[in-house]
């Protein structure tokens, strides 16, 4: 994924006194707020996908189907072997996908940005978002379609960007990984959240309600705030990136 770094604020600083001119941001002043900006971008997210992680995954890690949070239907023997498949492929593309978003690694090691999108894609996306359309069917609370539409857009997004990377159309390519990114961490995060503080504010509230709005809200707010950065960051250059493309 080719992405632009300069996460800075781009603004001059206040008029020096006694000058008359504004005093503008040196380059230097510029590249350690966009450091600062790309390190305060990174620790969030790793604290963000490490609790998710924590959250989510140790009951799967001890393999024992009355553990899991799924409800199992008993009619689809496969139902626990695919929620491990969904849950096992699902990390791999999370792991991959904080390393492929790290502005530092893409500018400095374009190599192994390229082989871990290839891991995100094949090892992560595709068994991860194929065996979640396997799952959706059996979905046995609210929000069953929300979650349906995230899946099918996971993957759309996911092929788009993987393609146009392999055309060298860069730009496009960060465009649709950014959708891809903002889709799945939409669905997990803001999902886990929206249901955890909705026990909590009102734990009268029928949970059906916090699971619709979890399969749909989070999603879909990443999606505008993706696009509100795509257009904000346009005419920024690519980082790691010659080519001169433009989405
Ligand atoms: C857009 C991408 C994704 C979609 C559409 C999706 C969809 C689903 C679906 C349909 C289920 C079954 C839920 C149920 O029947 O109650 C599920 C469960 C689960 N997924 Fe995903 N998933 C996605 C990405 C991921 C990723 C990246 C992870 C990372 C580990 C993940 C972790 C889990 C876990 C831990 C469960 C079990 C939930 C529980 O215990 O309550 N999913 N997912």
């Amino acid at each position: 994924m080719a992405q632009n770094t300069d996460m800075a604020h781009q603004g001059a600083e206040p008029r020096g006194p006694g000058t008359g001119e504004r005093k503008r941001s040196t380059p230097r002043a510029r590249t350690r707020q966009g450091t600062r900006g790309q390190w305060i971008w990174m620790i969030s997210l790793g604290i963000v996908m490490t609790a998710f992680l924590a959250i989510m995954v140790p009951p799967y890690l001890t393999l024992d189907p009355s553990q899991s949070g799924v409800v199992l239907n008993e009619g689809f023997s496969l139902h626990y072997p695919m929620v491990i498949v969904h849950v096992a492929f699902g990390t791999v593309a999370q792991l991959s996908l904080f390393l492929q978003v790290w502005p530092w690694l893409r500018r400095h090691h374009p190599a192994v940005h390229r082989w871990n999108g290839r891991v995100y894609v094949f090892g992560g996306v595709l068994p991860s978002g194929l065996s979640s359309l396997v799952l959706v069917p059996f979905h046995p609370t609210a929000g069953t379609v929300g979650v349906g539409v995230a899946a099918v857009l996971w993957l759309a997004t996911t092929a788009v960007g993987h393609v146009r990377a392999r055309q060298r159309r860069f730009a496009e390519h960060r465009r649709w990984m950014i959708y891809s990114f903002a889709i799945v961490t939409g669905l997990n995060f803001w999902g886990l959240a929206i249901v955890m503080a909705g026990q909590v504010v009102s734990p009268s509230l029928d949970i059906d309600y916090l699971f619709e709005a979890a399969r749909w809200f989070g999603w879909m707010l990443n999606l505008f705030i993706a696009q509100w950065w795509l257009e904000r960051t346009a005419r920024r250059p690519l980082a790691g990136v010659t080519g001169t493309d433009r989405a």
